[in-house]
């Protein structure tokens, strides 16, 4: 980690550069009222060297984007500018777009296909028992195994653990709030399975292929 950081400041401040030359040429044509499909796309371009080519990361504590609900993205791209959201990096880099620009890169990876990480190591017990907990506990707002995007709640099915795991930390320490009725099944999930009961849902989740 402590190897990586000056490379992902390095890539960020990169980024930024990008961007901001991109907003140096809108101006240049005198501000459209409507970004141009071309710009949009450029911008969603800054967002390829961490979430990886057609918005599916390389991993593993940066999340795949592609294929969630335009809705769940811009939402979370603008709560993550707001700082409700905790981050290490989206803060920063969400800070640097308007909102109308957010919910336009939002719609370009929505659109493209989710695909599941590849060989995620995973127990196949705990997987089996996670199914099971995930009927219990998340199908309801996480339908189709956490696979369905157009329920607004994250794709859950094929994410990377390591980021799934920083996700529930930063929900459960209360950098990002969790939704309350969400909040009221982790809370019985904990009180009836523990720790134990998060490691298998994280196996199941791992586990999709
Ligand atoms: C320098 C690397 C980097 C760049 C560039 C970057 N991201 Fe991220 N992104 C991350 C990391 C790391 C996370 C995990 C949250 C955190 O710690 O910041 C993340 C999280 C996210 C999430 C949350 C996904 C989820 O399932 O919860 C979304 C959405 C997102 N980024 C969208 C974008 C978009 C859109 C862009 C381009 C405008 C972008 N990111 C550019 C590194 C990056
Ligand atoms: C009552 C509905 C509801 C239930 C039940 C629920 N969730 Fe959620 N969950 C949501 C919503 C809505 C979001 C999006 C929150 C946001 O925008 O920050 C979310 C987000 C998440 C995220 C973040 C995904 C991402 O891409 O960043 C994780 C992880 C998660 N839920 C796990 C779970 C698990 C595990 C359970 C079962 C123990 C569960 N949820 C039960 C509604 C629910």
């Amino acid at each position: 980690m402590k190897k990586m950081l000056p490379k992902m400041l390095l890539l960020t401040s990169l980024v930024l550069s990008m961007s901001t030359s991109a907003f140096a040429a809108d101006d240049k044509k005198k501000k459209p009222a409507v970004m141009s499909g071309a710009s949009a796309t450029m911008l969603a371009n800054t967002c390829a060297g961490c979430h990886g080519f057609n918005g599916v990361s390389k991993g593993p504590a940066t999340p795949s984007i592609a294929g969630f609900s335009a809705e769940y993205l811009t939402e979370l791209l603008k709560a993550y500018k707001s700082g409700d959201a905790a981050s290490t990096i989206m803060g920063r880099i969400a800070k640097g777009y308007s909102d109308e620009e957010l919910a336009q890169v939002a719609e370009i990876y929505s659109k493209k296909k989710f695909v599941n990480a590849p060989d995620q190591k995973f127990d196949e017990k705990l997987a089996k028992k996670g199914k099971k907990l995930h009927n219990k506990y998340c199908e309801k707002c996480h339908a189709d195994g956490g696979t369905a995007a157009d329920d607004d709640s994250g794709l859950l099915a094929g994410q990377w653990t390591p980021y799934l795991q920083a996700t529930l930390a930063d929900f459960h320490a209360g950098t990002r709030e969790m939704p309350k009725k969400m909040k009221k099944k982790v809370k019985k999930l904990l009180k009836k399975e523990g720790e134990d009961g998060i490691k298998a849902l994280l196996s199941y989740y791992a586990s999709q292929k």
